[in-house]
């Protein structure tokens, strides 16, 4: 069966690669652009002028707004949306007193369920298409995430958390997290846009049993992705220390095991040695930066500067329950202030490309989305750079680097418009406010 074709036109920006690196040639913007899907994935992606002729025979969907590729978060905990917005603490303390009892409860597939389904529409609703996503202890919590990714048809990677010493309401062995795991990588591979993570916490919650068995997840599986937590917090980096004396530094710890290497993905990485940030970038492995996360625990300012002079890979990611919103524009907004504060401002385009192609990268699924590039799969998203009276007021009139800028300092969930996966709506926001001149 010919697979049926759908056409949008709008203006459209995406950028593959990072500007940073690539300079202007990374951006891509069409101020007038037709793109077509053909079975979820993208047909063609020009100036109408260029190509409209060529499509003539297809009724086409105008898109007002800025069309840009859909959001990717590089590091989120599905489990965690009940527990966000949890007052006064740091985060050993944050995880005991707020994440493990709010974990516990996924014991019950019913809840898994519900809050699979309840997050991955807040996703949708924030303009992520994708993501890199932790569950909880309990399999059945991933068995949860991924049905109702599928079932959205969601291009997602999450993982079934290891952690044989986390608390003993919270805790497998070595042995059930890799067969639980193994189950699951044999249970979900090839289905849908799903991939698998192997994910423990961080180092403080496995055993070394636990940490080499992991390692032999990673080994045995080459398509599955390594997803873990690193150098956040001093009072974390200090409990490191004290267990692994001999190792040089934290990230030490997981080579030592042979958790690093390209498929591996660490979030935050706040306090790394300039041994670390090296050793990351000669294994080719990639660190999730999460700015709010990291605001919101107090736990640090991340050092973009460092991470670009190792050449080491980098996505953005809300790390909700730590981080405050789901949305990717409010994750540039404070990645930009995060490294205001460290004296290097982060130019609007290449937030953008942290946000989706370079968070694609990161996640190892680069060929498939990410730039809207022919042959990849067309998830994208409209922004509405009027969502707001300020947001009208700020960006009418103005060039697309202040557009693009005011909608990552002022705009979130009520910036996206419409959010599309594979070429169909998957969300539409309501009417609210619109600008007098729409
Ligand atoms: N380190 C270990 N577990 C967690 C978690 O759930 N959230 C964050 N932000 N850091 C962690
Ligand atoms: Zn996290």
């Amino acid at each position: 069966l010919p697979h049926q074709r759908h056409a949008f036109r709008g203006e459209l920006l995406s950028v593959s690669r990072d500007p940073s690196l690539h300079g202007a040639e990374a951006i891509r913007h069409l101020p007038d652009a037709l793109l077509v899907v053909e079975g979820g994935r993208v047909l063609a992606c020009d100036d109408w002028a260029a190509i409209g002729s060529r499509f003539a025979d297809l009724p086409v969907v105008p898109l007002p707004g800025l069309i840009v590729p859909g959001f990717v978060d590089a590091h989120v905990h599905f489990p965690q949306i009940d527990c966000i917005a949890a007052h006064g603490d740091q985060l050993l303390t944050w995880l005991e007193r707020h994440v493990f009892p709010a974990e516990a409860a996924f014991a019950s597939r019913a809840h898994a369920d519900g809050v699979a389904a309840f997050f991955l529409d807040e996703l949708l609703r924030h303009g992520t298409t994708s993501a890199l996503v932790f569950g909880t202890v309990h399999a059945a919590s991933v068995d949860a995430l991924f049905e109702a990714a599928l079932a959205r048809n969601m291009r997602l990677i999450a993982g079934k958390v290891l952690m044989d010493l986390g608390p003993d309401f919270l805790r497998d062995t070595p042995e059930t997290g890799r067969s639980d795991s193994e189950a699951l990588i044999a249970r979900w591979r090839g289905r849908g846009r799903l991939g698998y993570a192997v994910t423990p916490r961080f180092a403080l919650t496995s055993s070394d049993a636990q940490l080499a068995s992991a390692a032999a997840l990673l080994a045995g599986h080459p398509d599955v992705l390594l997803h873990t937590h690193l150098a956040e917090n001093t009072v974390e980096l200090a409990a490191v220390a004290a267990r692994f004396p001999d190792a040089a530094d934290y990230l030490h710890v997981y080579d030592r095991f042979g958790l690093v290497g390209p498929r591996s993905v660490f979030a935050h990485g706040v306090h790394l040695s300039g041994r670390a940030w090296s050793r990351l970038g000669a294994a080719g492995a990639g660190v999730a930066h999460c700015p709010g996360s990291n605001l919101f625990l107090g736990s640090g300012l991340f050092d973009l500067a460092a991470a670009d002079a190792h050449g080491v890979k980098l996505g953005l990611g809300s790390d909700v329950g730590a981080g405050t919103s789901l949305s990717l524009l409010a994750a540039a907004a404070d990645a930009y202030k995060v490294a205001q504060l460290r004296g290097h401002p982060l130019d609007p385009f290449r937030a953008l490309h942290l946000a989706t192609a370079g968070g694609a990268r990161l996640l190892g699924i680069e060929r498939e989305i990410g730039g809207l590039l022919p042959g990849q799969e067309a998830d994208f998203v409209v922004l509405d750079p009027a969502a707001t009276p300020l947001l009208a007021r700020r960006t009418a009139g103005r060039s697309l680097a202040e557009r693009l800028f005011a909608l990552q300092i002022l705009g979130d969930d009520r910036a996206v418009a419409a959010t599309y996966v594979a070429g169909r709506c998957a969300h539409r926001r309501q009417p609210g406010f619109s600008s007098p001149r729409a």
